[in-house]
């Protein structure tokens, strides 16, 4: 995906809050989330073994691996509690009518 060009991800009435969101934008996998009305996107797979993370649940501002239980900062993709010890890749978002865009 190119660091300059907003792409389109997804419309904004299919991420609701409450749970991650898998699209699929350059043939990479990305987890948008509804954190009350704004939009964040990170890499859908978990950097520890890379499941998905749209299978886990959301904590506030974080994202619960299903897997082995790690976490990350939705807002920031910092790896909070172990095994995850990698950061996630997060991704510019920006809304543009029902369409979000993401870089
Ligand atoms: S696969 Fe996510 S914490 Fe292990």
């Amino acid at each position: 995906m190119p660091n300059t060009a907003f792409v389109k991800a997804a419309l904004l009435n299919d991420v609701p809050p409450g749970a991650p969101v898998e699209v699929t934008v350059d043939g990479k996998a990305i987890a948008l989330y509804n954190l009350e009305g704004t939009i964040y996107a990170t890499d859908a797979a978990c950097t520890h073994a890379h499941v998905s993370l749209c299978d886990g649940d959301i904590e506030g501002c974080t994202i619960v691996c299903p897997l082995h239980f790690g976490s990350f900062d939705i807002k920031t993709g910092r790896a909070i509690d172990p095994p995850a010890c990698d950061d996630l890749k997060t991704y510019e978002t920006k809304i543009q009518g029902n369409e979000i865009l993401i870089r």
